[in-house]
């Protein structure tokens, strides 16, 4: 595999949904979920989030061991001001898949697809990348049958309904080419928060028919 393993991280309200139709920023689920976010980060090589999610929840993508920031974007329009350019942490590699990108002092930009993007990584020694969204992001990693494991908080105290509200895999749409299967590696419920836990690692043997 020319590619780091990938992970992703994402709470789920009851319905399923990552967000609400709004593009409601993160800070809707428990300090206990946040804690397991930070704890997850810890054996990342490079953090990765999608253009919207860095503009929507303020990240600074921060983890003691400093791993890569990574951020994609097809526009390329990342905004200078963001706090990510100015917060100490590790390298930040930003992905413009189609437009054009000014320079940003500190980062380091890569041209072309999320595929050669997760390959250039690999080649900088990154073994693990960590993925917390968003869903349009995670959908292309999904295209690619490039997400390894996946970790969920369930948070179904919450409901936010909408047509439009993005799911993990994206705005409802096209169904995958194909299902992509996982088996629960742990399952950690929390009844003081009315939330759980869960771990799934992707099944990649072939199945006898
Ligand atoms: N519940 C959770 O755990 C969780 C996790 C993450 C995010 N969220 C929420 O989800 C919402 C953000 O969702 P979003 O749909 O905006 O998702 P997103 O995937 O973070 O951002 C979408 C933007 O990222 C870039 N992008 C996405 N996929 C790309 C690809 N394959 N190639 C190149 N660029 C790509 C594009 O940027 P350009 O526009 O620059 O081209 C696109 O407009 C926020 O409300 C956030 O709080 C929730």
């Amino acid at each position: 595999m020319d590619r780091p393993l990938v992970s992703i991280n994402f709470a789920l309200s009851a319905d399923g949904k990552i967000s609400s139709v709004q593009k409601r920023p993160s800070g809707w689920t428990s300090n206990d979920d946040n804690a397991r976010l930070l704890e997850l980060r810890k054996e990342a090589d490079a953090l990765l989030v999608g253009r919207g999610t860095l503009e929507s929840d303020r990240m600074t993508m921060k983890a003691l061991q400093n791993p890569l920031r990574c951020v994609v974007s097809r526009s390329g329009e990342f905004d200078p001001q963001h706090p990510l350019f100015h917060t100490p942490g590790g390298a930040v590699h930003l992905l413009a898949t189609e437009g054009t990108c000014r320079e940003i002092p500190g980062a380091i930009l890569h041209r072309g697809s999320l595929a050669e993007f997760l390959t250039e990584l690999s080649a900088l020694g990154v073994g693990r990348v960590h993925c917390e969204g968003g869903g349009e992001l995670v959908r292309e990693l999904l295209e690619l049958d490039a997400v390894d494991e996946i970790h969920l908080t369930w948070a179904g105290h919450k409901l936010f309904g909408g047509r439009e509200a993005p799911t993990l895999s994206g705005v409802p749409g096209d169904f995958l080419p194909a299902s992509r299967e996982y088996e629960l590696t742990e399952f950690d419920p929390r009844p003081e928060t009315g939330e759980c836990f869960l771990s799934y690692r992707r099944k990649r043997e072939a199945r006898a028919q």
